[in-house]
């Protein structure tokens, strides 16, 4: 792992965040609620992201409905791009700058939601070691966590270079990715992704995301559950069979309560 090598990921989210309405939310509300426990009473309870990316997510969070929401962010420009969200939905949401591998947070959550974050720290196990201590007895962990494929190594080797290249060389990466995409989806009639990207994100924004993304690993199911440990049973889980990515690994959603 190169730690000085990383992704600038507050700047992509702030480039999408202006495509970010009324049909966006809702997609993600939607996406947030199939992952949520439908048990629980979500306006008595305490959200907390991290990694909140845009905000996206916290602001359905609280649109659901829940009692606080809290949000964080490593990157700066996160940060604040998710305050300027917050604001153009009018939700209070507290947002503020936290590195999960070295956090401030003292307090305890009812659910603790990190989608696609903690596998980008360059820690992703210490990472999982930080994150559970937020959680309250009897509350939830919702995790999304890359899957492990053959081509992870490719990838990953791909990402280092886009971080490391010049803005002419990622400009050609970002449109040759994002044709390929294109194309892909086209030839397989998956006309879908043209209306509908999933969790209220952008097809070309995410395109970006996937090709920068570093620092970069990738887990099994196995290997999420030994690292989660004891303390949390499983209780649902959706994607997490391993594919060859080739166009891109994809993000296994994991489903934990303490006991
Ligand atoms: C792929 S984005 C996901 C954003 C958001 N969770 C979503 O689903 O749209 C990963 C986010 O994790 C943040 N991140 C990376 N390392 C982090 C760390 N050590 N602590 C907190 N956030 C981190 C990045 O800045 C980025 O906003």
């Amino acid at each position: 792992m190169y730690p000085n090598v990383r992704f600038k990921f507050g700047k992509n989210w702030n480039n999408y965040s202006s495509k970010i309405d009324q049909s966006k939310l809702h997609k993600a509300i939607i996406s947030l609620k199939k992952l949520l426990p439908s048990e629980i009473d979500f306006t008595k309870k305490s959200f907390l992201d991290i990694g909140c990316g845009s905000g996206i997510h916290a602001i359905s969070a609280k649109k659901l409905g829940f009692k606080t929401v809290c949000c964080t962010d490593y990157d700066i420009e996160s940060v604040n791009t998710s305050k300027n969200n917050a604001k153009k939905f009018e939700y209070e949401i507290n947002v503020f700058q936290d590195d999960i591998l070295n956090s401030n947070i003292n307090d305890k959550f009812d659910l603790v939601y990190s989608w696609g974050v903690l596998h980008h720290t360059g820690n992703m196990k210490k990472a999982i070691t930080n994150i559970k201590k937020f959680v309250m007895p009897k509350g939830h962990l919702i995790i999304a966590i890359y899957r492990k494929t053959y081509f992870c190594p490719f990838w990953k080797k791909i990402k280092f270079f886009y971080c490391r290249t010049n803005n002419i060389n990622k400009f050609i990466l970002e449109k040759l990715f994002y044709s390929i995409l294109i194309i892909r989806h086209v030839v397989t009639l998956n006309f879908s992704i043209f209306v509908k990207v999933e969790r209220g994100m952008n097809l070309f924004y995410d395109s970006v995301d996937w090709l920068g993304g570093y620092p970069y690993e990738s887990a099994t199911k196995k290997e999420i559950i030994d690292m989660v440990g004891t303390e949390f049973s499983l209780i649902n889980s959706y994607n997490s069979k391993s594919g060859y990515g080739f166009f891109g690994t994809g993000c296994a959603e994991y489903i934990f309560r303490k006991k």
